[in-house]
């Protein structure tokens, strides 16, 4: 049985060879391999000896989701995608409010797939399969649609509603999300999209205005979304103030055009299912408050949660390897991935003592219920208030420990103490 691994090729922006020849050279030069290990990335400066992939290529990712550790060439079918990124950046939509004057930001727009955006699907770690499913849905549902599979006898959609406590990666997921749709279905849509609607924004102020804002925001996005040959990805974020808004108004406590401003959002973005080449993505920070409307429009719900032990771990690796690697903590020191301590069943030796005291920081980090978010600051927490001079690796894992029990403190006053309550 041959696996299918997808190899994600970055082309240099001065390149101006074509996506075939690309294709070509990449795969004459992994065939020197008889290995390759899913997850790596061999960047150009490892390219040295060989001239014709280093002016042509930036990085050659390998990709798979099923196997953890090396495969075997032979074994496997190659899938390429060879890319360029998107140097530009977002482009803020903007729209005036007739009534004050005010410059009102309504849309985020990146043309995909961009820098920014580049390594941050890999950044993310869940421990369940929590990023590969939410790929496959979305990947069958495009599947469904190419081939006209009848939405009234098969119940599918391409609305993703991810939900769960703030710090969690969701807005993150999304992103990365559309920028790996826009580097896997490159062949099908050459260009690319992802825009970010500011629900917030829309619907903090402005009311009398806001419907007619949203129907000229939407006139836009389908001016985009007709291009047939483009992938749209239309991220309403934090979803719930939509379902605030509407709230408010049916107490009576807004203007009750803001409700006809929520359902014109909804409406519309029930059109935008119909195009084949869209697809809504949404977040919650609460579950239980979102309109029962909004819920029921998403097919693919999926619960985010703050890391795992397992995630943490791996998460808190990958800062030790950035701060070894810029040299803020030195020297080099090897920090086992979690199957290799595994393996060894824990047993601390010379060699795992520093993993095992990360996987100590890790586990107390998941004990706290810390999000993907706080376990991010707490390297730099640790560097900041917890060590001096160059710290060795085994000095900054403490600084870790304590960085992480101060941040748990912290944040117990906060709830003990709520920054309005009058002492
Ligand atoms: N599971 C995770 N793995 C890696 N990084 C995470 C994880 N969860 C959150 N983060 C990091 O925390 C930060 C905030 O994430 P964000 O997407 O804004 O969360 P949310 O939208 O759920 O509030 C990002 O920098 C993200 O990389
Ligand atoms: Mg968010």
């Amino acid at each position: 049985m041959t696996i299918p691994l997808h190899i994600e090729v970055v082309q240099k922006k001065q390149s101006r060879a074509n996506k075939e020849y690309i294709k070509e050279i990449v795969h004459s030069y992994l065939s020197n391999f008889s290995t390759l290990t899913p997850g790596a990335t061999i960047t150009s400066n490892d390219l040295e000896e060989n001239l014709e992939l280093r002016e042509n290529v930036h990085s050659i990712t390998f990709c798979d989701v099923e196997h953890d550790s090396e495969v075997v060439t032979t074994e496997c079918e190659l899938i390429f995608h060879v890319y360029v990124l998107d140097a530009f950046g977002a482009e803020t939509d903007t729209m005036t409010d007739n009534t004050s004057g005010e410059e009102l930001p309504v849309a985020d727009v990146w043309a995909l797939p961009a820098e920014e955006f580049h390594g941050l699907w890999e950044s993310l770690v869940y421990d369940s399969k929590l990023k590969e499913e939410t790929l496959r849905f979305v990947e069958t549902a495009f599947e469904f649609s190419d081939r006209g599979v009848d939405p009234n006898v098969i119940g599918w959609n391409r609305v993703v509603l991810l939900h769960g406590p703030p710090g969690t990666g969701k807005t993150s997921l999304c992103r990365a999300l559309a920028q790996k749709l826009a580097v896997r279905l490159g062949d099908r849509f050459p260009r690319a999209r992802l825009l970010e609607i500011n629900a917030h924004g829309l619907f903090s102020k402005w009311f009398s205005e806001s419907g007619k804002l949203v129907a000229k925001l939407f006139e836009r996005i389908r001016e985009i979304v007709d291009d047939r040959r483009l992938l749209a990805c239309v991220l309403v974020d934090e979803v719930e103030s939509l379902a605030h808004a509407r709230r408010a108004a049916l107490a009576g406590l807004e203007p009750s055009d803001s409700i006809r401003a929520v359902n014109a959002i909804l409406t519309q973005l029930d059109r935008l299912k119909r195009h084949p080449n869209a697809l809504v993505l949404t977040t919650s920070n609460v579950t239980g408050a979102i309109d029962v409307a909004f819920v029921d429009r998403a097919d693919i719900k999926r619960l985010v949660g703050p890391p795992s032990e397992r995630a943490a771990y791996e998460i808190l690796r990958g800062c030790c390897g950035e701060l070894m690697a810029r040299g803020v903590v030195a020297p080099r020191e090897q920090l086992f991935a979690l199957r290799v301590l595994e393996a060894a069943r824990f047993v601390e030796t010379e060699g795992s003592r520093a993993s095992l005291r990360l996987w100590a920081a890790a586990r107390a980090a998941a004990a706290a219920h810390s999000s993907g978010r706080a376990l991010r600051r707490l390297p730099f927490l640790a560097r900041a208030l917890h060590t001096r001079g160059e710290p060795t690796l085994s000095v900054f894992i403490e600084a870790l420990h304590s960085a992480l029990r101060q941040q748990v403190r912290d944040a117990q006053d906060l709830r003990d103490d709520p920054p309005n309550s009058v002492s």
